[in-house]
């Protein structure tokens, strides 16, 4: 089975209401390590050993957060910044990441219908994303199409409670055989995961 690292950006997680309910789905899960950034490093001091550690002993690697200004909060671009390193992550001899897979989990407060060239944000998630799915090609990784839970503010519990559920089952299908998930048409489907109902 596959490791799972989520590494998990949130400044104000204890304020937190989608990511608070997606986490509880994923955090316990066998062979998933939930890695609060936040809270480990509360002062940006990044211990840049133990964290290639940890990348060195996952398989899928989460980049997991909240959108911010159309990116990520700063603590995620601190950890991208200093961990993943010249002629380890990237360069001649930077092959510490290569075939593992990746992926963006980001939470929108703003609605699907936003993120195109007619809507108020002009681009796709997708697109803004773009530098990461560029950092995950330059470090040799499989990058893959993000999942993202869109118009937070409007969600009832029960509609979050279920992207949960659609999280966990992502990183079950992560964990087990990426090919049967992409042929089964889990993750391409409008370009963000449109997982099966049990
Ligand atoms: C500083 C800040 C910047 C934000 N920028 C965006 C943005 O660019 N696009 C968007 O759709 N929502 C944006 N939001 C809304 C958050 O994405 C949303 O509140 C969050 O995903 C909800 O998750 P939570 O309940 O776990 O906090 C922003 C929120 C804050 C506080």
């Amino acid at each position: 089975m596959k490791k799972v690292l989520i590494l998990f950006a949130h400044p104000t997680f204890e304020k937190s209401r989608a990511n608070l309910t997606l986490i509880k789905h994923i955090k316990d899960i066998a062979g998933v390590t939930f890695h609060d950034l936040y809270e480990r490093y509360p002062d940006f001091h990044i211990d840049v050993e133990k964290e290639q550690e940890l990348l060195n002993h996952h398989d899928v690697i989460v980049w997991h957060h909240p959108f911010y200004w159309y990116s990520c909060p700063p603590l995620m671009k601190q950890w991208i910044d200093m961990v993943l390193e010249f002629n380890w992550a990237y360069g001649p001899s930077g092959k510490a990441l290569t075939s593992k897979a990746c992926i963006n989990v980001i939470t929108t407060g703003g609605s699907k219908d936003l993120y195109c060239t007619e809507g108020t944000n002009s681009f796709t998630v997708n697109q803004f994303l773009r530098p990461f799915e560029q950092t995950a090609n330059l470090c040799g990784m499989d990058y893959f199409p993000p999942y993202a839970v869109m118009g937070t503010y409007t969600l009832t519990d029960k509609q979050l409670t279920q992207h949960g559920k659609e999280y966990a089952k992502l990183i079950d299908l992560f964990q087990k055989d990426l090919k049967i998930a992409a042929a089964e048409g889990c993750f391409f489907s409008n370009n963000i995961p449109q997982l099966k109902q049990d």
